[in-house]
Parts: C-alpha cells; sequence; structure tokens
C-alpha cells in the first residue's frame, strides 16, 4: 500500500512514519521486536513545513501527485488552551483542513483514518464511552475535531484516541520528567480519568487496522484508565524520582484554570477495535514505563 502521513513531524505522525515504513517505533523495544510488523508500506509524510492543511488546491495537488491507498491523517491545531483563543484558525486546520483531505482522498479512491480525540465528548458519564455515544464537547479543540469528523463520510475511519504520549514530539511525560530532574514540586488534578496512551502502541495498531479498513469510528487507547496524578507519580517511580514530589489537587482548585475545559472522564470503550481483531492494546503502566526508560536512558 502507498500511505500517506499527514502531520508526520508530530508526536504520533513520527511514531506512524515509522510503523507504516516497517522500521520498528522506538527502536530497540523489545515490546515491538517480536514480529508485530510484519509488513512494510510505501510511505509519504507531509506537514505544516510542506502546506497547510487549510490550502484547498495545495492539499489536492499533494495528494493527486502522491497517489496513496491510505491516508492516515493525523495532522492537526492540537493546542487544547491556546484554542480557546484562536478558535478560527483551530476550526479552520480541524474542520476544513479534514474535508481537504477528505476531498483529496475521494479524487484518488483512497481510504482516510481521521485521527479523533476523546475531548468530543463532555466527560460526565461514569462508564467508557462507546464509539456512538453523544458527543458534547465542552472546548473549542473538541468542537473543532468534532467538526471535523461531521466532514468526513462513512468510508473515513475516525479513530478516536486520547492522552498521547511519545518518543518524539512535546508531551506531559517530558514535562514531568523535566521538572523531575530539577526536583520541582508539581500538582496533578486527581479527579480527571481517561486513558493514556502510547504513540507508538497507537501507531501499531494502526498498522494493523490498515489490513481492514472498516469506515465508521473506532476507540484506540492503551488498556485501563488513569488520572493525570497517578500518571505523573508512575513516570517519577520509573524514572528513579521521588513519587511524593507530585500531590493531588482538585481540578477546581488549579490556579490559574487552565483556559479549556477537560472532560472529567473520558474512558473511551475499546472493544470495537478488539472485534475487529486489532485490539486490545497493551495495558497504560506497562507502556508508560516503557515510555520512561527509553526517555530516561
Ligand atoms: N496528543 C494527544 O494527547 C491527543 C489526544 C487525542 C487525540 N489526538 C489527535 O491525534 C493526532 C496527533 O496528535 P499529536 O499529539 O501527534 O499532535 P502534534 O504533535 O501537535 O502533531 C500535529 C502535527 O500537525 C501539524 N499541523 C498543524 N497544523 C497544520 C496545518 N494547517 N497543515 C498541516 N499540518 C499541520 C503540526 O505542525 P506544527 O507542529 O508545525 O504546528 C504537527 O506536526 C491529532 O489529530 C490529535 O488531535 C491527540
Amino acid at each position: 500500500m502507498r500511505v500517506l502521513i499527514t502531520g508526520a513531524s508530530g508526536q504520533l505522525g513520527t511514531d506512524l512514519l515509522d510503523a507504516f515504513s516497517g522500521r520498528l517505533p522506538m527502536a530497540g523495544d523489545p515490546a515491538y521486536a517480536e514480529g508485530h510488523l510484519s509488513s512494510a508500506h510505501e510511505v509519504i509524510g507531509c506537514d505544516l513545513e510542506q502546506f497547510s492543511l487549510t490550502n484547498a488546491a495545495a492539499t489536492m495537488d499533494f495528494i493527486t501527485r502522491a497517489q496513496p491507498d491510505l491516508i492516515v491523517h493525523g495532522a492537526a491545531y492540537t493546542a487544547v488552551d491556546r484554542a480557546e483563543a484562536e478558535a478560527e484558525l483551530a476550526m479552520a486546520v480541524n474542520r476544513d483542513g479534514t474535508a481537504n483531505v477528505v476531498a483529496g482522498a475521494r479524487a484518488v479512491n483512497a481510504r482516510v483514518f481521521a485521527l479523533s480525540t476523546d475531548y468530543v465528548f463532555d466527560g460526565t458519564a461514569s462508564v467508557p464511552y462507546l464509539p456512538d455515544d453523544h458527543p458534547n464537547p465542552k472546548s473549542v479543540y473538541g468542537a473543532t475535531k468534532l467538526a471535523g469528523e461531521l466532514v468526513c463520510g462513512p468510508e473515513t475511519t475516525i479513530v478516536r484516541t486520547s492522552w498521547v504520549a511519545g518518543y518524539h514530539g512535546h508531551n506531559i511525560v517530558k514535562t514531568i520528567l523535566a521538572l523531575g530532574a530539577k526536583g520541582t514540586p508539581m500538582t496533578f488534578v486527581d479527579d480527571q480519568h481517561g486513558c493514556p496512551t502510547l504513540a507508538a502502541d497507537l501507531a501499531v495498531s494502526l498498522v494493523r487496522l490498515a489490513t481492514i479498513q472498516p469506515g465508521g469510528i473506532v476507540h484506540a487507547t492503551n488498556t485501563g484508565a488513569t488520572t493525570w496524578f497517578t500518571l505523573a507519580r508512575t513516570v517519577l517511580d520509573e524514572a528513579g524520582y521521588d513519587p511524593e514530589m507530585v500531590q493531588p489537587i482538585a481540578t477546581e482548585k488549579r490556579v490559574p484554570a487552565p483556559a479549556a475545559v477537560r472532560p472529567m472522564y473520558s474512558v473511551l470503550d475499546g472493544e470495537a477495535l478488539v472485534a475487529l481483531g486489532v485490539g486490545p492494546l497493551p495495558a497504560w503502566e506497562g507502556s508508560l514505563r516503557r515510555l520512561v526508560r527509553l526517555l530516561v536512558d
């Protein structure tokens, strides 16, 4: 297959490039050294440094030249708090950019995996969200990602994930490690519940999903759920720092309050992926600890 990856320089996009081209994501990790990636594809990446997906003509031109069979659309405006003040830009990238990708895919008869987010939900549930549960985003970012889902046709596979961290790019795990190394005390909320997801695990699952291309919505996260507080303590513990450096705080006590409202509960039900024979992804804690070991080595 020829696979085009948008957002190829991003956190997930970098692992997607490696996974689809048959290179092992997080090289040297024994978890990936046992034939998990049996087939290599021809892979093309693009990112903002080449052109903006908000440019319909440039997007169409790139896709028709590339002639992909599958587009994994990972590019997005992902600055959750900044989006509250940049709603127009976030909507242009996350809705219109996605529409441009889908139009290009239709022109060359390619299928699309469109990455989306747990932030399309309002977080009032108390059991894991199913793909067909009613979305009700509370943030601009969540609203723009939902708008991006809605411009996709039924042939597109919408892959919702959550709390992504990987070896490449910026993420909260790296921030926690940097603060831990300096011995800086920190607080993390212990009342928001979600599923941490290792970018490499997600990338590998998308390689497997590429043989199926089911259409519709699937949820793809590491297995299990936790809070940001427990995640932060796990990172410090695995790195050999004192976990007591992080203390719990209630969301309503955060000062200053972050600009965007996050769902208090955004655990995604991954059974649809399991039914397709792709999941489950590994348990979050083992994957997070593997990532920490790679980052501190
Ligand atoms: N990170 C998470 O916790 C999380 C959770 C749920 C879902 N997701 C979804 O997963 C996907 C990948 O996330 P990620 O964490 O890998 O994000 P990321 O690191 O921010 O990567 C996104 C990439 O898209 C590029 N991009 C931004 N605007 C663009 C434009 N107009 N045209 C072309 N490219 C553009 C960015 O370039 P610049 O860096 O130059 O802006 C960046 O390289 C996204 O769809 C995101 O919404 C992420």
